[in-house]
């Protein structure tokens, strides 16, 4: 199976990074990135820019980065302004994105879980009927900053709930980074008696060094093949203090690589995206001659 990466560097990684990045530089990033033989780009958030200013310009990104054919390019969408934002510039897939944790939710997006799931539908529906690919993040799906350990009952309902609902595939999100190797291998056992592997999506920070393992069990363990990852690791979420970024896509493609995955990523190409960001990395790689 080929392992599919979304590079989430451009929102994930950047949505939180206090010195606003000019437009110009983002589409010279994200157009750098589409060389790399990355499956996905997340290319941007439609949500408030009062909130996330960074991301105020997604509808001028989009319309300026070139195109690669054989790319997907995504963008977070909460609710139906977002998506009527995202469809006027022709984006190739709606993210939506809840929670499995209601205080979590709540600060993020300001809906329980419920009141997101019933605001999705609408969205969803919108979504198909334009014939655009769709994802739902699930965050805190192992740990939240508010409400300690997440039960994976739940995050199993709230799957399936989207996946009725007609999403495409879950990402299931580490959002502070938190999750053990066994906390990872609990969840998929679970979730796994029910949804198909196809359908999900593997999305690790690295706040405690646990990432890379936790990919290891995925991939290994439960054959998941989908990941998310951003270039040099950068990033964090706005309303998970101290949560670090996402993997480093170089990392993970190093490391499957090694593990005899096919997977096509061009490193160099993806390092090379990322350093015209001139944003400092923790990654090593990008560092050495591979
Ligand atoms: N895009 C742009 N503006 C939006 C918007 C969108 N998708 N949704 C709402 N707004 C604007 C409204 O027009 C309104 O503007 P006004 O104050 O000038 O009248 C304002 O935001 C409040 O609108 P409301 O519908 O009451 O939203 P809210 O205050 O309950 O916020 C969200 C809800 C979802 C818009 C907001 O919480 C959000 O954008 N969260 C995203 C957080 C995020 O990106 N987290 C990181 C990713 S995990
Ligand atoms: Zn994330």
């Amino acid at each position: 199976m080929k392992i599919y990466i979304t590079e989430v560097g451009p929102r994930d990684g950047l949505q939180n990074y206090p010195k606003i990045i000019d437009t110009k530089k983002k589409v010279e990033f994200i157009n750098l990135l589409s060389e790399s033989n990355v499956d996905e780009i997340e290319v941007s958030s439609f949500v408030s820019p009062k909130l996330v200013p960074q991301l105020s310009d997604a509808e001028e990104v989009f319309k300026n980065i070139k195109r690669n054919k054989k790319i997907i390019y995504s963008a977070l969408v909460p609710n139906e302004k977002g998506l009527e934002r995202a469809l006027s510039v022709n984006v190739d897939k709606i993210s939506v994105f809840t929670s499995a944790s209601e205080t979590f939710n709540l600060k993020n997006i300001n809906m329980s879980i419920e009141e997101s799931l019933n605001k999705f539908k609408n969205i969803i529906k919108i979504a198909k009927e334009s014939s655009k690919l769709t994802r739902a993040y699930i965050s805190t799906a192992f740990w939240c900053p508010y409400e300690g350990k997440i039960d994976s009952m739940k995050v199993r309902d709230i799957s399936l709930k989207l996946l009725n609902m007609g999403v495409d595939e879950i990402s299931l999100g580490d959002t502070i980074g938190k999750a053990s190797p066994d906390d990872v291998r609990e969840l998929l056992e679970l979730i796994l008696k029910d949804i198909k592997r196809d359908n999900i999506v593997m999305h690790f920070h690295v706040t405690y060094g646990m990432a890379s393992a936790n990919v290891y069990i995925a991939y290994r363990e439960f054959s998941i093949y989908k990941f998310d990852s951003s270039v040099g690791g950068i990033g964090g979420c706005p309303f998970a203090p101290n949560a670090r970024g996402n993997i480093a896509t170089e990392d993970l493609v190093y490391m499957l690589k090694r593990l005899g995955a096919n997977v096509m990523v061009d490193i160099e190409k993806v390092i090379q995206a990322y350093s015209i960001l001139e944003i400092e990395s923790y990654s090593y790689i990008s560092k050495l001659k591979l």
